[in-house]
């Protein structure tokens, strides 16, 4: 595995792969692998000949008030599993290297940021845009592989990719749990034993909701009434939003389908955890 940290060596090893006609892989990640991050490796070397995974904390995406500086960081953990995995190249810049003084423009995403997470993470998308955006242009990839765990992320990127006509191919993997149901995240890291004990609440109050549907609920106020009564039983868990919507753009729903979109966001201790489900689908 080659390691690159510069904008100048990411742009040549591109090149030189492109001379030997390979399609190229990208998996823009912020690190602190976990087997939710390597699914998206191995999509990516289903998809193309070579992968490139990207680590990044793109402080540009957290709002002040939010983890930037205590986020998870373990290069040479993360350098280790990537090679384990297969990936072909890893590109990990200082912030100086994405973001030289005096850099100034973003990506200002559309209505399909304007809820949920938008709502809660005011400017999140923009940055996490505008650093997609910075690696699609610099590496081209001919497919990129994110992750449904970050429903919304998905969609606000498709639609840039739509919108600036990029030729590349997104790919959405299924999100990775624990065996308890609690999905895959770098976040986790910051629960105490207690806290992940009360975070399979998110899993929980998702899978209440595929149990609704399966015994013909089609309400969505009712269905979000029921998974609200499910959290209450946790009191260490606070509820910031629940949204069922529909898959295309996540606009909110009056009654619900098979293909609905369950997300939700909470608070454990101080520790801000998503999760979602395909309603027909359940946890799985
Ligand atoms: P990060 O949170 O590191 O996630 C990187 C990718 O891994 C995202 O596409 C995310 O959806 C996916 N992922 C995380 N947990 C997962 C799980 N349990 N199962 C499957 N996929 C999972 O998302 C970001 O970073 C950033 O916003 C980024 C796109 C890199 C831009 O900075």
């Amino acid at each position: 595995m080659i390691e690159l940290s510069t904008i100048p060596d990411l742009k040549g090893w591109v090149r030189s792969r492109r001379r030997e006609g390979h399609r190229i892989g990208l998996v823009p990640t912020m690190g602190y692998l976990h087997e939710g991050h390597l699914a998206l490796v191995d999509e990516a070397r289903r998809r193309a000949d070579v992968v490139l995974l990207s680590i990044f904390v793109n402080p540009i995406q957290f709002g002040p008030s939010e983890d930037l500086a205590r986020y998870p960081r373990d290069l040479p953990r993360d350098r280790h599993l990537a090679e384990e995995r297969g990936v072909d190249a890893l590109f990990a810049p200082s912030e100086a290297a994405m973001y030289p003084p005096g850099s100034e423009t973003r990506i200002a995403p559309g209505r399909s940021a304007a809820r949920w997470e938008g709502a809660a993470r005011p400017g999140h998308f923009g940055g996490v845009l505008t650093v997609v955006a910075k690696l699609f242009h610099l590496v081209e990839p001919d497919v990129a592989c994110f992750g449904r765990k970050d429903v919304q992320q998905t969609v606000v990127v498709r639609q840039m990719v739509r919108d600036l006509d990029w030729p590349i191919e997104l790919a959405v993997v299924p999100t990775v749990r624990e065996p308890d149901g609690l999905a895959l995240s770098s976040r986790n890291a910051y629960l105490d034993p207690e806290q992940r004990h009360w975070a399979t609440a998110l899993s929980g109050a998702l899978q209440e909701a595929h149990s609704a549907w399966r015994v013909g609920e089609r309400s969505a106020q009712a269905i979000e009434a029921r998974m609200r009564r499910f959290l209450q039983t946790f009191p260490e868990v606070q509820v910031e939003y629940i949204a069922l919507a529909e898959p295309g753009a996540m606009a909110p729903v009056v009654e619900v389908q098979a293909t609905t979109i369950v997300a939700l966001a909470a608070r454990v201790g101080l520790t801000r955890l998503i999760d979602n489900i395909i309603l027909g689908e359940g946890v799985v």
